[in-house]
């Protein structure tokens, strides 16, 4: 049977970690979708034509150790904007989503655009303040030299570009859960979102 879970929200709100530990938690399949476009982003910064390389896109490419940096971010967010590149990428999305046994999707246009018809939607999101120095942990963790200016510069242009770009855009769906983890740690911010599943789980099966 399908049940999806949509994971959607702003740069570095924390929707890889949490949506790891809730498919953990149901025992469900995970697709990071921005790999998706990180991969294609970073296609185009070697010279490729982001079109051609989201038609081109193998399983394989995702695995990629280069797409957490903070160049490919922003090239994943600037591929994101052509409509093209969307449409290539839609298919293997909406398959992933309503596979048997459960699938758990993070990205900015799950719960609006790939499958309206998630039976559960949250919508993950923090102060961009918090956002930044999660970002600017995680990459002086892996090495990456840079500061919190910039990564909070970078965090609001990308969020910028996301929000307003025609095909897409970020933003809650109308029956999204909406979850804020400004002041959430990890663990409080899992048991938030396995309980606003288990809700509608409920949901469905008195209704
Ligand atoms: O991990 P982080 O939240 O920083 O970014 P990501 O989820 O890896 O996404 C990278 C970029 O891909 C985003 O800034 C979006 O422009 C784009 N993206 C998108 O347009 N639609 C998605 N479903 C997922 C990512």
């Amino acid at each position: 049977m399908a049940f999806t879970i949509a994971i959607d929200g702003p740069a570095a709100a924390g929707k890889g970690t949490l949506s790891r530990a809730v498919a953990d938690h149901f025992g469900y399949a995970h697709l990071d979708t921005g790999l998706l476009y990180r991969a294609v982003g970073k296609r185009m910064l070697d010279g490729v034509e982001p079109i051609e390389a989201a038609r081109a896109l193998m399983a394989g490419d995702l695995s990629d150790d280069g797409l957490r940096s903070p160049e490919v971010a922003q090239a994943a967010s600037k591929v994101a904007v052509i409509p093209e590149v969307r449409a290539a990428l839609l298919d293997f999305q909406r398959a992933f989503a309503r596979r048997d046994g459960g699938a758990v999707l993070d990205g900015r246009d799950i719960g609006t655009v790939i499958c309206p018809e998630a039976e559960a939607k949250i919508f993950v999101t923090a102060s961009a303040e918090v956002r930044a120095r999660r970002r600017f942990e995680e990459l002086l963790g892996n090495g990456t030299e840079t500061d919190f200016d910039t990564v909070l510069a970078e965090t609001r242009e990308r969020d910028e570009r996301d929000a307003t770009r025609a095909d897409a855009p970020l933003r809650p769906a109308a029956d999204a859960v909406i979850l804020d983890t400004s002041a959430l740690d990890v663990g409080a911010a899992v048991a938030a979102a396995i309980a606003a599943v288990d809700a509608l789980r409920q949901g469905m099966s008195a209704g």
